[in-house]
Formats: structure tokens, sequence, C-alpha cells
């Protein structure tokens, strides 16, 4: 695919030009904030600046953290109440650093969400989707090690409950739980490895973010309109985008400030309200707590988890195909996998010629319904097992196969879509006025 034609770095003083010779670093970062950007892009687009805020907001603290914490089952709880009591600002730390995993799968999860609205997943952008839903599941794995640290009772039991997920794996599940935790148990060799891998893993998060943006700086950003820039000339691309400095990053950097206000003052006032005031109890293995529920953005797949148990008809179906060898257990777990998998695959199974939703009738309302339905999960996901619960559970589920599996593959072939403007700038035009050719005041 050509890029978009735009002005690249040319170096002008003699010193620029012998470093460029030697290492175009000057013409790289150039290229990189000077890209041309679709100029209709709206606040949908502002996400992921802000993950990249994020994931360095987390490093950051973390590292401090990391300096006062103690891996050892002993001693990492009294080594959290140190950080809160007697390190300088080290309540202030723990609490962003606790509530910043917080807005990061937040604006994950709207950047998730808009990419399955605007068609941003679509071709020629597979490749940024695909490396986007790694990161999602590193993610995943950082956060989930993270919360094993301050060793808790949540934490505990939460890493018994999810480790013995693997379990569930037929024929080698006993010895890969065995070898994720490093003994029989959650201990102190699980500890251990967790520090080790939630301080590492955050780092191969960036480097898939430096490819996530070489990706999509490659194939230019899409737009709501998913109509591609113009790429004829030089003069036509113009029409349609600016450089990204300095007109997005003064967008992107107020849309950060206002996002940060929030943030602060959870941080500031309300710390604790997402987290689970079991986990200011030390971990006891021989203490269940009564009720294990896992971190806010990991409740609509735990209620996947959940919704499969042994009555389910489908369960029993592949109970009986398998010999038993799939059982309730390993089929939640193939599911809650799956319901990711599925997402990943949504490239392919999008049929639909059109990219943007805005510009599609029917689709609007299914998705719709998909946030409905991530919305039902979550809440499905904390509340305590029950028999209603065990149906809504069922049915959402089953919708959030559905919707990836056989709506977006059936839509593409019976919905009409509606006429899609020609151009960016058409577009743009027609939102903010034709700002090129206003008469002068
Ligand atoms: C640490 C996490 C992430 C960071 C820092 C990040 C960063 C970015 C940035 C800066 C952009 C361009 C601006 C924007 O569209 O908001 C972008 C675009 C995009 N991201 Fe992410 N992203 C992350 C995770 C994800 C995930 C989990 C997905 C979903 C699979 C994803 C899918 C996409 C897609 C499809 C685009 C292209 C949108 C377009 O061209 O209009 N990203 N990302």
């Amino acid at each position: 695919m050509s890029g978009i034609p735009h002005d690249h770095y040319e170096p002008k003083t003699r010193f620029e030009k012998w470093l460029h010779q030697r290492l175009p670093i000057v013409g790289l970062i150039y290229d990189t904030i000077m890209i041309p950007t679709p100029k209709n892009l709206n606040w949908m687009w502002i996400w992921g600046i802000v993950l990249a805020f994020c994931l360095v907001l987390q490093i950051v603290t973390g590292i401090i953290l990391a300096m006062h914490y103690t891996p050892h089952v002993d001693l990492a709880f009294a080594s959290v109440e140190h950080i809160m009591r007697d390190v300088n600002a080290g309540h202030m730390l723990r609490y962003i650093h606790a509530n910043g995993a917080s807005l990061f799968f937040l604006a994950v999860y709207i950047h998730i969400f808009r990419g399955l609205y605007y068609g941003s997943y679509k071709s020629p952008r597979e490749v940024t989707w695909i490396i986007g839903m790694l990161i999602y599941l590193a993610m995943m794995a950082t956060a989930f090690m993270g919360y094993v640290l301050p060793w808790g009772q949540m934490s505990f039991w939460g890493a018994t409950v999810i480790t013995g997920l693997f379990g569930a794996i037929p024929f080698i599940g006993e010895s890969l739980q065995t070898w994720l935790l490093g003994g029989p148990a959650v201990d102190n060799a699980t500890l251990n490895r967790f520090f080790s891998l939630h301080y590492l893993l955050p780092f191969i998060i960036a480097a898939l973010v430096a490819v996530h943006i070489w990706a999509f700086h490659t194939t230019g950003n899409s737009n709501p309109t998913g109509v591609e820039v113009r790429r004829g000339s030089k003069e036509e691309a113009e029409k349609d985008t600016l450089p990204f400095w300095p007109y997005f990053v003064i967008k992107d950097l107020f849309a950060l400030a206002v996002v940060l206000l929030l943030f602060f003052a959870v941080v500031g006032f309300m710390p604790n309200f997402l987290g689970e005031p079991d986990n200011y109890i030390e971990a006891n293995p021989l203490m269940t707590p009564a009720h294990i529920v896992p971190e806010w953005y990991f409740l609509p797949f735990y209620a996947i988890l959940r919704a499969f148990t042994a009555d389910v008809w489908v369960v029993q179906i592949a109970s009986f195909l398998t010999g038993g060898i799939v059982d309730a257990k390993f089929f939640g777990v193939i599911a809650m996998f799956g319901a990711i998998i599925v997402m990943a695959l949504v490239p392919w199974l999008d049929t639909s010629s059109v990219r943007s939703g805005r510009y599609r009738p029917m689709f609007k309302w299914w998705f719709a319904f998909l946030v409905v339905d991530f919305i039902v999960l979550m809440w499905a996901g904390s509340q305590k097992p029950s028999d209603v619960m065990g149906w809504i559970s069922l049915i959402a589920a089953a919708y959030w196969f559905a919707y990836f599996l056989v709506v977006l593959p059936l839509l593409g072939l019976i919905e009409k879509p509606l006429p899609t403007p020609k151009t960016i700038e058409e577009d743009f035009n027609a939102h903010y006025g034709d700002a090129h050719n206003a008469p002068a005041e």
C-alpha cells in the first residue's frame, strides 16, 4: 500500500545532514509526528493517546513501588502497608497505580468498541487490530499478576481460582498448573514469578504498542466515515488531512487533561471505590472468602466462564461427543478464551463492504445490543451464582458469540448501507463548513 503523500524531513544545517546520513532519527521523529491525519477524526480517536499515557504512568509508578515492595509471602502484605504509611507519597503512588489499571482498561474498552463501531479493523488494518488484541491479552495477564502482589485475601484466592482453570485442561492440565505456580499451590514461588513477570510484561506491551503505531502509520488512520484519504496527489491528500502536530496533539492533550481531572478526583477522593475490602486482609490459605470476585475489567469474561454449567445442553453435547473429556469447567475455559478469539477474528467475520457503522442502519442496532450485552455480562460476573444469574449470563454469552459468528457475517449480505460521502473533505465540510473556500471577512 502506498502511504499518504506528504512533505518529508529535509536536513538543512551541516550537522543535520551529517547526522541524517549516519542515523536518520530526526527524520523518523519528524515523519511520525507530522503524519497526515484525517481531519474529521472525532473524540473517539483520543483514547489511543490516553492508553499510551496510562502505559507510561503504570511503568513509572510501578518502578517506584517496586523499590519498596518485597515479593515474599511473609513480607509482601506488610511491605505494601509500609508503602502506604511510611514511604513519602507512597499511598498516592499506590492509589495512582491501582486506579491507573482501571483507567487503562476503561480506555482500552472504549478504544476497542470504537474500532468495532467504525470498522477500524477492516482491511487494510487487520494487523493493527491483531496487534491490539495481543496488547489486550498482555494487559490482562499483567493486571492479573499485579493483583496477586499485595498478597491480600482476594489476591490469593483470585490466583487460586484463575490458575485452577488451567487445571481443567484435559491430560496436561494438572502438570501445566503446577508448572505455572511453581508448586502444587499458590505460594512463595508463585508470588516471585508473578512479580518478575508483572515487571517484564509492560515492556513487552510497550514494544507491541510501537508495532501497533507502526502498523496504523503504514495504512494511515481510519476515520468516522471509513472513507480512505485520497492518495492520488499531495494536493488531494492535503484536502483530506491535517498534520498530527500541532492539530491533533493539542486536541489529544486537551482530552487527556479532562480525563485526568476525573481520574485524579477518583484517586484523591475515592481511591478504594473500585477495590475489594477483602484485599485489606492478609492472604490466608485456610480461610476462603465468602464471595471471590475478580476486578471489574475481568467480569464480562468471568461471567462467560461461569455461564456454561453442567446442565447447559451444549456442554452436555460436547461432553457426550468427547466421551467426557470436555466437562463443564473445561468448556467454560474454552468459552472464555473463545470470546476473545472471535473478537480477534472480526476482520474476517464482518462481510460488509461498508466500513463505518455510521452508514449501516441495521448494524447500528446489533452493535448497540453488543454494548448492552457487555455491560450485562459485567454485572452478571459480579453477582453471586444463582439460577436466574445463570440464565442471564448464558443468554448474554450466547449473544456475544452470535454477534461475531452469525450477525456480522450475515448482515454484510442482507443489509442495504446508506450512501457514504465521496471524500473526507466532503464529510468535514458538511460538519464544520468549508474553511478553505470561505469568503474573507
Ligand atoms: C496499550 C494499549 C494501546 C495503545 C497505547 C494504543 C494506541 C493507539 C493509538 C495512539 C492509535 C491511534 C489513535 C486512535 O485511534 O485512538 C490507535 C489506533 C488503533 N488501535 Fe490501538 N492502542 C492500544 C490497544 C489497542 C487494542 C487492545 C485494540 C483492539 C484490538 C486496538 C486497536 C486499534 C485500531 C484498530 C486502531 C486504528 C484506528 C484507526 O486507524 O482509526 N488498540 N491505537
